[in-house]
């Protein structure tokens, strides 16, 4: 088997490589494949992220939610640490950029503790269809959610990527956490028995 680090270069290249209008077409409809699924109203605190490196883009998707009144959230990296934490993110927030460029809100004292987070709309570099993620590679999800290995509520990890970062079988090392399902542009795929 490939190892993670060239399959992740593989899937980094072709993500990035795609036209500009199928980029946008494909947030738009990923945005409204999930919001026609979710049927549990109550499951109000979402996690996003911030489009890098050719990932989808979820923008529309969060535009929708905050006119929803969902509570939204974007991971924050504490330097010290090296954990996420989520910090509740709207129109008015004001940025700033971590060590890799990546824009996080300035001020983190509105976050919550993860097992308070309904859903995690968590990027990744490649998945398969036995729910296994690889991401870019600095472990940050899959510490944060160690906890949702033997919990079985919530959160519900939901991966989000183009249809085509579907790989045959990822290796998987202990660490890495299973993802609940799949958000593409085609479809939502659940992987898992949770609702
Ligand atoms: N629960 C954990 N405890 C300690 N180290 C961890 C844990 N989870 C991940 N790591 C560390 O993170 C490193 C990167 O993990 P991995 O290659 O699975 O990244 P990834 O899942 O692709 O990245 P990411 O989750 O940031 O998108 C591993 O080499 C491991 O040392
Ligand atoms: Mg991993």
């Amino acid at each position: 088997m490939e190892t993670k680090a060239t399959i992740r270069q593989y899937y980094r290249t072709l993500r990035r490589h795609i036209p500009a209008e199928k980029k946008l077409l494909a947030s738009c409809s990923l945005a409204d494949i999930f919001l026609n699924a979710s049927r549990d109203k109550s499951q109000k605190n979402i996690a996003v992220y911030l489009a890098v490196d050719g990932e989808i883009n979820l923008q529309p998707l969060i535009n929708a939610l905050w006119q929803l009144q969902y509570n939204v959230f974007l991971p924050v990296i504490d330097i010290n640490t090296q954990m996420l934490s989520f910090v509740q993110y709207n129109a008015s927030t004001t940025m700033k950029k971590n060590q890799y460029g990546i824009e996080e809100p300035e001020n983190i004292s509105s976050n919550l503790l993860p097992e308070d987070l309904d859903i995690v709309l968590m990027p990744l570099v490649a998945f398969d269809l036995l729910g296994s993620r690889l991401g870019m590679g600095k472990g940050f999800y899959d510490r944060v959610f160690e906890f949702c290995r033997d919990k079985h509520n919530k959160p519900l990890l939901i991966g989000v990527a183009y249809a085509c970062q579907c790989a045959q079988q990822l290796p998987v090392d202990p660490w890495d956490v299973p993802l609940d399902g799949v958000l593409t542009e085609k479809e939502l795929l659940m992987f898992s028995g949770k609702p």
